[in-house]
């Protein structure tokens, strides 16, 4: 399973690179929209080049003439960039062409197992159900990520599944369970998973005894 961060901001990205436990990134207009003082194509540049590995930049072309030239756009920004396209007749249709030509796709704004299955077979090498926003309209987010996982399995779809708007470290172990390949989390979440308060007590304790020991003379003397 991998782990990816869904931001824009550079420093969280270079924080969690920092702890070895990265794989990739994703990224939207909204996170974008969040960060000053770089142009979008720096910003993903600069992610790619922290992460090295698959960064999606989502296109807002809603015509296909104007998407096709888009994607192919922000896929020569560098070697790591996925096109995000978002689901919909226009989309499938791009993804279809723009993954014939090797550009690789992320399938954004999936809220069924029938868009999913639809994703991949127009050629979508990654697939991103929005748990988190399903659960907000009432229903089982996590439910579309296993009916997806379960489809591209019994059919061998090459397609990923990228369980995306999680918002708890519980919806990650859920989606790892659920066999997703990939989970995206925002840079608070990834975080939330690294802490537990029996940890810091922990260390605390082993800090305090060790201080004690290493203040006994025997043991100084043992040691030179
Ligand atoms: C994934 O690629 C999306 O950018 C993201 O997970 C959306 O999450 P949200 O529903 O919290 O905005």
């Amino acid at each position: 399973m991998r782990l990816f961060l869904d931001t824009a901001n550079i420093d969280e990205v270079r924080d969690v690179v920092r702890m070895g436990v990265l794989s990739g990134v994703t990224t939207n207009p909204t996170l974008m929209a969040k960060e000053r003082g770089s142009t979008y194509r720096e910003r993903v540049v600069e992610i790619c080049e922290a992460v090295q590995g698959p960064v999606s930049a989502e296109c807002i072309a809603r015509d296909l003439k104007e998407l096709l030239e888009e994607a192919r756009d922000v896929a020569s920004w560098h070697p790591h960039v996925v096109v995000k396209v978002p689901i919909d007749e226009t989309g499938l249709e791009a993804t279809s062409l723009l993954s014939r030509e090797g550009i690789t796709i992320n399938m954004t704004l999936v809220f069924s197992a029938n868009q999913a299955l639809l994703a991949a077979l127009a050629g979508a090498t990654y697939v991103s159900p929005f748990v988190g926003r399903i659960d907000d309209a009432g229903q089982d987010g996590m439910e579309v990520v296993r009916e997806a996982v379960e489809i591209f399995d019994k059919y061998h779809l090459p397609a990923q599944v990228l369980a995306a708007s999680l918002r708890h470290p519980r919806h990650v172990i859920a989606a790892a369970r659920a066999g997703a390949p990939i989970a995206t989390m925002p840079y608070a979440v990834l975080k939330a998973m690294v802490k537990h308060p029996l940890t810091d007590v922990g260390i605390e304790r082993f800090a305090k005894d060790a201080e004690a020991y290493l203040k006994e003379p025997a043991r100084e003397q043992a040691k030179s």
